[in-house]
């Protein structure tokens, strides 16, 4: 299964809206098309969604229609990315290369430009696939043989190029015969525990139980679990993280329960340039996500919602952060930077 793929001058995807019930993958050479898939979280999960998004610009070079428009198209696709989705900073971070490329190459013959922004989209593709298999050999060292773990959203081969972040520690750790079992969180609203975690799992031949997210607390108070373990979209300079609605509850109960909470990202998540999560840009959802289930409205009409995407849990809840680059422990401000851990 690949989450997105450049292949033979197109961009690949599997629609993550249709899992678990059909895998039906989308082959496009249209840009818009990449975007829209963006917005309607049809490729979602920050890395994937960086990865998608250099793509994009890559393609969006290749099928201007004269050598003048290359790139003017893609800068256009740029700027249109960039508009999709706020809190994950993997998306801005791609998107900053993809500009470098075109400012170096602004003068160059149209068809070195194409090839730089390609050669540029695939080597982001690379690195995640990369960071994926170190985060994954660096996060399995936190685990102990015979452990349960529970994980939130999805942090898998499908918010991905790779294998993953939170779930390559679990598969990682599992490989080595550490893991038990994981309890998935379902992750409303929209269920990427339940339908895309809970699959991957299921697939990998690990034992999964999949829970509401309202059991939390029972599964953390009664002991079932070692660590929990979730991904990250993205984490200021002194570790504040932001991660899917409903991560923050959960490193509370780890903490009450005293169950390490752990972090597992590729430094490209990481950004120096927010002091605090207090100026992370938190994307709010359409209230139709709460207020509807299956398209059937199940809550009274006139109602207010509030429907964030992330929420931020504070850098003194997290036990590790674990990257591409190593374990990074508190103080984060520190850590995060420079140390590089062998596994
Ligand atoms: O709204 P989503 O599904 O894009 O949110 C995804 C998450 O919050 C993931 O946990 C995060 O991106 C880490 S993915 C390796």
């Amino acid at each position: 299964m690949t989450t997105v793929e450049w292949r033979g001058g197109k961009v690949r995807f599997i629609d993550q809206t249709k899992l678990p019930l059909q895998e039906i993958y989308i082959e496009t050479a249209e840009y818009r098309i990449v975007v829209d898939a963006i917005r309607a979280l049809k490729i979602r999960g920050a890395p994937a969604i960086g990865v998608a998004a250099a793509f994009g610009v890559a393609l969006a070079a290749a099928s201007a229609v004269s050598a003048e428009t290359v790139e003017v198209e893609a800068r256009r696709a740029a700027d249109l990315l960039g508009s999709t989705r706020p809190t994950a900073v993997n998306l801005f971070a791609s998107l900053h290369r993809m500009r470098r490329v075109l400012d170096q190459h602004s003068s160059r013959p149209s068809a070195e430009l194409r090839h730089a922004l390609l050669d540029e989209a695939l080597r982001i593709y690379k690195e995640d696939v990369d960071a994926c298999v170190r985060i994954g050999e660096f996060g399995a060292t936190l685990l102990e043989r015979g452990s349960a773990v529970l994980t939130h959203c999805n942090a898998g081969a499908l918010a991905t190029a790779g294998a993953g972040t939170a779930l390559s520690v679990i598969t990682t750790a599992a490989r080595e015969g550490k893991i038990t079992r994981v309890y998935v969180d379902e992750t409303r609203p929209l269920l990427q525990g339940a339908r895309l975690t809970a699959w991957e799992l299921v697939k990998a031949g690990i034992p999964v139980t999949l829970i509401a997210d309202s059991s939390a607390g029972q599964v953390l108070r009664t002991g079932r679990v070692a660590a929990v373990i979730t991904g990250a979209d993205r984490i200021a300079a002194n570790g504040d993280t932001a991660n899917k609605i409903g991560t923050y509850p959960l490193a509370v109960l780890a903490r009450r329960h005293g169950v390490p909470f752990y972090i597992a990202a590729p430094i490209s998540t990481v950004d120096l340039q927010i002091a605090t999560g207090e100026d992370i840009p938190i994307e709010e959802r359409d209230g139709r996500e709460i207020t509807h289930w299956n398209g059937v409205r199940v809550a009274a009409e006139g109602v207010d919602v509030f429907a964030p995407a992330f929420d931020v849990t504070p850098h003194d809840l997290i036990t590790a952060i674990v990257t591409d680059a190593g374990i990074h422990r508190p103080p984060y401000a520190v850590s995060l930077p420079g140390v590089r851990t062998t596994p």
